[in-house]
């Protein structure tokens, strides 16, 4: 067997139909769909360019629906102008003023709502505070604040004037920071005194000024929110509160028309190199598809309250708090902390008391709060919900089914979204009252959207269940449009490897016979062993599936005969395995995932640890497991890393 095929042998067979009831509620039922889907296969840009037409209010219309003269760099809705703030707040006050835009609670318990009338009025305010600082249009602002609404009004405000903020994730270190304010060449940093996480007080403000005192010429103010209200040094000339920032300034700001294609913002995303990307998105094409999908996937309706737990420092707290949703008129939830303080109720407590509707949140987040038990959820009413949604990584089936059972009481559709801080928004995802969805598979493109699987030589693989590279065959509105800085890292990444011909997402993934996507995980995840493309995911679904087994991270190492050979790290339920018990469930997982996978798929070794080292969004540090089980240097960053403790008992070594 050649390296063409990557392998998929995980067969999830169970399939959820929506319920009648939901399925004629929604806004898209069936018959939508397929006419949506012929209507986008007949003409691809006719599609987008109808739905551009209707769903955003443009300053000034445009003519040119893409640009592809210089493919890969698309450009969409060339000679149209409009302003984002405009289309999320401004469109709404003569209908619904009144409707409630955000609801927070902060992690000590505090709560504030805003409506879309008082929502514009912050947003006009600190705009005009911008103004008043000497931020004009095309100037970048880092964003560095807790998950407070301030984070969102600072987003909005700048898309007012046609500033391009670049949010940065509270839990990155000042090191973080500064890279990206170098990077970005950032003029403002927009931060908070500190955040609430966990009990604790992350100081924000001591780690800006730490950022700030290491090559960082280019920010000439930086305005910090008073939200925990602990002494923190303010510097002279350069820092300025918040509060005073907006005192005196009017409460309506007039929205700054901007070309289409105008940067909204960069966030920076980790690449395979060490040096962070600035992906960098559009206004016209990112509103279209974040206020399309809101719509679409998450059924959004007039008396919703949606609340993705996401934080604004990543792209889905960009697209599916602070855009998405305002842009289509909805209530939605933000909440400061942590999920698990005081206890791992309070999501569920949230849930209930905000009587949230459509919820939306991570595997990672899934499975720690299954890891706690069913007591807790059931110890809440969660009756209001009725849709829910996952994103980040592939959910392992047995999280699907208790999200499905336990949260969703077996009423609610999941939708498992596929999307990527580059495609700006959701690309493959069910549709909650049209899809019979199979747990693990975040099922077909969404309508407009052209994704493939390929082979090594572009050609689509088209054996059902044989795996492949997956693609985007053709530009759609939210694409990113460059790498800040580098547009060559841009074309080399995405495009290159098949000659500029299609968007490469950098994930495995494979199709089965109803045509339905898996993602198997990214390519640099895959392992061969004995000619055999595995996933490493669904390895680990596979050993996740097992009683007792909490979380499971597999990587490859090199092996004399077989090529590579899997390399399990897992965290037990109840107390680490040592001595003979240790070998005694070694070999039990093996032959566990012999039995689910098959014998190729058995891991050579598995080493039992507490955790796992993860980075602060949740994710699996992979690369990190893969350079100990290699017996390599690290040569990452393992600072953002919760306890480094941990290393040594990965290693073996305690
Ligand atoms: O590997 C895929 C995985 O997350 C990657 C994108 O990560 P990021 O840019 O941080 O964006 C995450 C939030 C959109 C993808 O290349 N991924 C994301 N969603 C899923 C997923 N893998 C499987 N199933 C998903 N639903």
């Amino acid at each position: 067997m050649n390296e063409k095929n990557i392998e998929s042998i995980l067969k999830e067979q169970r399939s959820f139909l929506p319920a009648a009831s939901f399925t004629k509620a929604a806004r898209i039922k069936p018959d939508d769909l397929e006419t949506l889907y012929k209507e986008a296969e007949a003409d691809h840009k006719g599609f987008w360019a109808e739905r551009a037409r209707r769903g955003i209010q443009w300053d000034k219309p445009f003519s040119t629906v893409l640009d592809d003269s210089n493919a890969p760099n698309y450009a969409w809705f060339t000679d149209g102008e409009l302003n984002v703030s405009k289309n999320c707040l401004d469109v709404h006050l003569d209908a619904r003023g009144d409707k409630t835009a955000i609801i927070f609670e902060g992690e000590p318990g505090d709560r504030r709502t805003l409506s879309y009338a008082e929502l514009t009025a912050e947003v006009c305010k600190f705009a005009n505070a911008l103004t008043a600082q000497g931020i004009t249009a095309g100037d970048r602002v880092i964003i560095y604040m807790p998950m407070v609404p301030e984070a969102v009004i600072a987003m909005q405000a700048c898309a007012r004037i046609g500033a391009v903020h670049s949010v940065v994730f509270g839990g990155f270190s000042a090191n973080a920071l500064r890279d990206r304010i170098v990077d970005a060449g950032a003029k403002m940093l927009i931060t908070a005194d500190g955040g609430n996480r966990g009990g604790q007080i992350v100081e924000l403000k001591q780690a800006a000024d730490t950022a700030l005192t290491n090559g960082c010429d280019t920010i000439e103010t930086v305005i910090v929110l008073r939200r925990t209200a602990q002494d923190v040094a303010m510097h002279e000339g350069r820092d300025i509160w918040w509060h005073d920032a907006v005192d005196g300034q009017p409460d309506t700001c007039e929205p700054v028309p901007v070309n289409a294609e105008h940067p909204l913002f960069l966030l920076y995303t980790s690449g395979s190199t060490g040096k962070p990307k600035g992906v960098q998105h559009s206004s016209a094409g990112y509103l279209l598809h974040a206020r399309l999908t809101s719509k679409w996937v998450f059924d959004l309706q007039d008396d919703d309250i949606f609340w993705c737990t996401a934080d604004v420092g990543w792209v889905t707290g960009h697209t599916y708090v602070a855009y998405g949703p305002l842009a289509a008129g909805a209530t939605i939830v933000m909440y400061e902390g942590a999920p698990v303080f005081p206890d791992g109720g309070r999501f569920w407590k949230i849930c209930q008391e905000l009587k949230v509707t459509v919820f939306y949140t991570a595997p990672t987040a899934i499975r720690a709060l299954m890891k706690l038990g069913d007591e807790l959820p059931l110890s809440y009413d969660l009756s209001s919900i009725r849709l829910l949604g996952s994103v980040g990584e592939p959910i392992n089936p047995e999280a699907w089914i208790w999200y499905h059972e336990v949260i969703g009481k077996e009423r609610c559709p999941i939708v498992d979204t596929w999307w990527q801080t580059e495609t700006g928004g959701i690309m493959l995802t069910p549709l909650p009252g049209v899809t019979a969805t199979k747990p693990g598979s975040c099922t077909r493109p969404l309508p407009g959207i052209v994704a493939d699987i390929v082979d090594e030589e572009g050609n689509t693989v088209d054996s059902p269940d044989a795996g492949g590279y997956l693609v985007i065959r053709k530009p759609w509105p939210a694409m990113l449009r460059t790498i800040w800085g580098d547009n060559d890292r841009y074309i080399e990444t995405y495009w290159e490897k098949f000659q500029n011909r299609f968007y490469v997402a950098g994930d495995s993934a494979h199709c089965d016979a109803d045509g339905f996507f898996w993602i198997m995980g990214r390519i640099d995840d895959v392992v061969n062993v004995s000619g055999h493309r595995l996933g490493t995911m669904e390895v680990e679904s596979a050993l996740v599936a097992h009683k007792r087994v909490v979380e499971a991270a597999v990587v490859s190492r090199p092996h004399e005969i077989k090529g590579e050979s899997i390399f399990a790290y897992v965290v037990f339920r109840g107390d680490r395995p040592v001595g003979d018990d240790e070998e005694a469930l070694e070999k039990e997982l093996r032959d566990w995932v012999g039995e689910q996978l098959g014998a190729i798929a058995k891991p050579d070794g598995i080493r039992f640890a507490d955790n796992l080292p993860k980075t602060r969004s949740g994710k699996i540090m992979r690369r990190l497991l893969r350079a100990i089980a290699r017996g390599e240097e690290i040569t990452q960053d393992t600072s953002t890393l919760e306890n480094e403790a941990i290393l040594d008992q990965l290693r073996g070594k305690s």
